[in-house]
């Protein structure tokens, strides 16, 4: 039994609700992991690199086939919310049960791959915070297409392509135009590691984390909201720049040419751009770094980071600027601090040696309080495993 399943915390109530509920036992488990990236942001849908780790937050999907076509879903998280339709008939958006749309959404890509999705009995139950920028949904999404798989042993679906149905559902069905990464590192994360992951090839290779080092995540408590709409104008303001450019995407841009081609370009997708491309080169020294063990060098590729998702991206807030602030003063040139995640609000990331945790924690709860006076919340996480599911 794949451990990370049989040692959910969540796994006795899931299995408890799902026997209530259905009046029956599931057949298959699924797992899928949150993620947290360390470096590389609103690189992924430029077809640059990202380093994300999984995290040991998930969701985790009961479920049980069904010759009738029918799909009832049941989402302990929410009150014990419910949703129902056919997987063989068209699927549409439900505006009554908006968090049933990611599981809808996969179905139908199952739908449009020719795989025929069976109906099925499924029960959700989820510890990745929502609205955290931790990816709660993409976690759902390879969840469900994980559970999927296994009730009716897809084996044409490999990891890559379990990511890429995952964003489709959310770019198609959904409406965020976001990139692979959260999907991709959902399916593909590896205990231990960040994952240095070229979203233009999708070859990923795994970077382990120096003994002794800390990944500790630190939420705002400003809930990202109404994100969507400014994470698509990013988007097409990164494809105008790469248009511009002429170039299929801001990947191929260096430097030197961005500074050279501003002349015709609006002045705030060049911005945009400078982001992209400076995040870009960054992601690939970080890598180095890390691998390295250089924590005065990632501490100080993750303050240019920070600084050009403020300056040039416009995508932090005055609470996450000012949870970095105290970070970095407290970890110096032993580590670094950035904001993780799409933007507008969600979390910080910090990289610090074990034994400076406390001193950052305690500086936070000293100097920090959100806009709601809420106190920061801390996590110190261990990068965990990706995906996986198995017979109940
Ligand atoms: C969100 C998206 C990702 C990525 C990040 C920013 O998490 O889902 O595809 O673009 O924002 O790096």
């Amino acid at each position: 039994m794949p451990t990370a399943i049989s040692n959910s915390p969540l796994l006795p109530g899931l299995l408890a609700a799902f026997q209530a509920h259905f009046r029956a036992v599931p057949t298959t488990l699924a797992r899928a992991p949150g993620r947290v990236n360390l470096i590389g942001e609103h690189t992924d849908y430029n077809d640059g690199f990202v380093l994300p780790c999984a995290i040991e937050a998930h969701t985790l999907v009961a479920a049980r086939p069904r010759s009738d076509h029918q799909v009832r879903l049941l989402a302990l998280d929410l009150d014990g919310a419910t949703d129902s339709f056919r997987s063989d008939a068209t699927i549409v958006h439900s505006s009554r049960a908006p968090w049933a749309n990611y599981v809808r959404g996969v179905v139908r890509e199952l739908q449009l791959t020719g795989l025929a999705p069976c109906g099925a009995d499924i029960a959700i139950s989820g510890n990745v915070p929502r609205g955290a920028g931790l990816s709660s949904s993409a976690s759902l999404e390879v969840a469900v297409l994980r559970a999927w798989q296994h009730l009716q042993g897809l084996p044409g679906l490999d990891a890559n392509a379990i990511a890429r149905m995952a964003q489709r559902a959310e770019n198609d069905f959904v409406g965020c135009h976001c990139g692979i990464m959260d999907q991709l590192i959902s399916v593909r994360g590896e205990a231990g590691h960040a994952l240095l992951i070229d979203c233009r090839s999708l070859q990923a290779r795994p970077v382990p984390l120096p003994p002794g080092l800390a990944v500790m995540i630190v939420h705002s408590q400003v809930r990202r909201g109404l994100v969507d709409s400014a994470y698509n104008e990013r988007r097409q303001q990164c494809e105008a720049a790469a248009r511009h450019f002429g170039v299929a995407a801001l990947r191929d841009v260096s430097m030197p040419q961005l500074l050279a081609g501003a002349a015709g370009l609006d002045p705030l997708a060049w911005r945009r751009a400078r982001h992209v491309v400076g995040e870009i080169a960054r992601t690939e020294a970080a890598a180095r770094a890390l691998a390295a063990g250089d924590l005065p060098g990632l501490g100080r590729l993750m303050a240019a980071s920070h600084a050009s998702m403020r300056d040039d991206f416009a995508i932090t807030v005055p609470a996450i600027d000012q949870l970095v602030a105290i970070l970095q003063q407290v970890i110096g040139s032993e580590g670094g601090a950035r904001m993780t995640g799409g933007g507008f609000g969600g979390c910080v990331v910090a990289l610090l040696p074990q034994h400076r945790v406390a001193a950052a924690s305690a500086a936070l709860a000293a100097h920090y309080r959100a806009p709601g006076g809420e106190a920061a919340l801390v996590w110190v996480c261990t990068p965990g495993p990706g995906a996986q599911a198995m017979a109940a």
